[in-house]
């Protein structure tokens, strides 16, 4: 029998990721996005996923802030998340974001942030209304937030330069 396993990424698992994420998403931009955060010291969370020793899910989660004039509040934003087209539907994207969750909060985090599809993030509790109040490039219905404890409703959502750079490449 296979053996699932969530661990934080280490600088040795870069080139694995990179994979999955191209294998994933059937292009480069979000391998790339992974890079560029991780180069720019944005990262808050990353966690792979492994199968009998190789990495097949991979979640990051980013610094972001939410900005009401002079005050910025740190919070987190979910991207990307990637399984491997063979592995889908096994449950790993849904272990690694329950497990980054699990640290996340352990870290203090109060607030995460996701633009994804409603249908899938809406079961680990991400919400649209809970986003609706934010100024934000991306906002739309797949703009969710999920909050474990005080945080804003309202404010510009600034996310970390790669979001900027490496997508729009
Ligand atoms: C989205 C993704 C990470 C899910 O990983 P996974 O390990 O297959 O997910 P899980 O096994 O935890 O959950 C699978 C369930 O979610 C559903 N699901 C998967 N992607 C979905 C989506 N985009 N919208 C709605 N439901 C989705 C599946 O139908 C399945 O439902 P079921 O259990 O009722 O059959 C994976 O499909 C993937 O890497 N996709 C390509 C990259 C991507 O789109 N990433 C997210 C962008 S923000």
């Amino acid at each position: 029998m296979s053996m699932m396993s969530i661990r934080a990424a280490t600088p040795r698992d870069r080139e694995a990721i990179r994979l999955v994420e191209e294998h994933a998403f059937g292009q480069q931009a979000e391998a790339g996005l992974v890079d560029a955060l991780v180069d720019g010291g944005d990262v808050v969370v990353e966690l792979v996923a492994e199968e009998d020793g190789q990495v097949v899910g991979h979640i990051l989660f980013s610094r972001l802030y939410v900005q009401n004039g002079a005050d910025s509040f740190p919070a987190v934003a979910l991207a990307p998340l990637a399984v491997e087209p063979d592995f889908h539907r096994s449950g790993i994207g849904g272990a690694l974001i329950r497990e980054a969750h699990i640290r996340l909060r352990d870290a203090g985090e109060t607030l995460a942030v996701v633009l994804g599809d409603p249908a899938y993030y809406g079961r680990f509790g991400y919400a649209h209304d809970r986003a609706a109040g934010f100024e934000s490039d991306y906002q739309c219905e797949e703009l969710q937030a999920l909050a474990w404890g005080d945080a804003p409703e309202t404010g510009r959502l600034a996310y970390a330069p790669a979001f900027g750079t490496a997508l729009a490449a």
